[in-house]
């Protein structure tokens, strides 16, 4: 219908935020837990040090709120004028209820809805997208969105844990998404992608209701599991099997393919093309990914933005905090033609492309 077509609205980004913690965790200090070397970390994944929560001041939810903060700020609002809420994370303050309404409580909202997205490292690009329909549809007018990460509570630190635990860091990161007054400004086109086939090569299995189900590794014996003891147990943690588990080499093959498909998709759809692109904006999953589709698709170095090297890898904040760090270093400018892209488990992949 011509007439419905002519209400939608574009959606722009009014304002944007970022927290990381305070207390910088190099890879020197990772090796007073395990055994692992600045080389090996720095060679196969471009991290050098990463930031961790206060353990027990700082969480998933507090980040976020700090980067809510920021971009309610910058977007010339009051927490008072949000109308909806969508929190990505893949490491909430509680099992339920999710983060979105401790965020709703915490910046004194009025009772607006609160989303929470579990989409991993893909996170805060499928929020972006739902963010984004509801106000192309005119539904809302100021909705908050958050992608916030506290991974720093739940890897395994031993050796054991290594090649997962030297990866990841905390942080936040936000922004708020309002009507665009100009159809050619904001978020031109988002999509979205998953792949269930491969959802235990990066995963946590427990807690969960899966039941040994869909592992294949056995990841506990159920046999002799008393009732209310299937969920969580003494045995899971005994053996290690409530941190995260990853076939690294399996995520790098598929990343290195999905990534390039996914920016192709969001500029073929949009009849642009490499060359039209000011900044890629990838999920900082692991600096050898990101150098592996700028050289695929022949992007020059200042085509695309990492920060990796400082904060690891934030999952569902990595993209908000990259975005906002390259807009406050003055490296996006009005006009400029931005791709998000994001990458994980799942698998889940997306992309978002935008006219700042
Ligand atoms: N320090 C020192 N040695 C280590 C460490 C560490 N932190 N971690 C693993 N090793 C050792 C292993 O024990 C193994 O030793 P061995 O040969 O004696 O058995 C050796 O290094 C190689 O181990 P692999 O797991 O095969 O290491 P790989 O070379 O594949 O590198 C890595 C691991 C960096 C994870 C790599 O597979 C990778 O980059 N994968 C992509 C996945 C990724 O980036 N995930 C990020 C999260 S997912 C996402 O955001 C999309």
């Amino acid at each position: 219908m011509p007439e419905m077509k002519n209400q939608l609205k574009t959606a722009k980004i009014a304002g944007i935020g970022m927290y990381v913690p305070s207390n910088v965790f190099t890879n020197e200090d990772l090796k007073q837990y395990m055994d692992t070397s600045d080389e090996w970390i720095q060679e196969r994944t471009g991290i050098k040090e990463r930031r961790y929560a206060d353990r027990t001041k700082e969480t998933t939810t507090t980040m976020g709120v700090e980067a809510a903060k920021i971009a309610i700020e910058r977007a010339g609002i009051t927490a008072a004028d949000i109308d909806f809420v969508v929190f990505a994370t893949l490491s909430p303050d509680y099992y339920f209820p999710g983060c979105g309404v401790l965020v709703q409580r915490a910046l004194k909202m009025k009772e607006v809805g609160a989303l929470d997205i579990r989409n991993q490292c893909s996170g805060f690009v499928y929020a972006l997208s739902v963010a984004d329909q509801f106000i192309r549809t005119g539904m809302y007018k100021n909705i908050l969105v958050i992608g916030a990460e506290k991974h720093s509570f739940g890897i395994d630190f031993s050796t054991r844990g290594r090649n997962i635990s030297v990866i990841f860091g905390d942080g936040a990161g936000a922004v708020v998404l309002q009507p665009s007054s100009n159809p050619q400004q904001g978020i031109l086109s988002t999509h979205l992608h998953s792949d269930g086939n491969s959802a235990e090569i990066l995963a946590m299995y427990n807690p969960g209701t899966h039941a040994n189900h869909w592992v294949e590794n056995k990841v506990a014996d159920y046999d002799d599991a008393a009732m209310g003891e299937m969920f969580m147990s003494h045995q899971m943690i005994d053996h290690a099997q409530n941190f995260p588990t990853m076939d690294g080499p399996a995520v790098f093959k598929k990343a290195i393919v999905k990534f390039p498909e996914v920016i192709q998709e969001a500029l073929a759809a949009n009849q642009l093309s490499i060359a039209d692109l000011n900044l890629l904006i990838p999920h900082q999953a692991n600096l050898r990914i990101a150098q592996f589709v700028q050289q695929k698709l022949k992007l020059r170095d200042d085509q695309v933005y990492n920060n990796i090297q400082k904060y690891g890898n934030t999952t569902a904040a990595s993209v908000p905090i990259a975005l906002c760090e390259a807009w406050q270093e003055g490296k996006i400018k009005e006009g400029d033609l931005l791709c998000l892209a994001a990458f994980g488990s799942g698998f889940t992949w997306a992309s978002a492309l935008i006219k700042w």
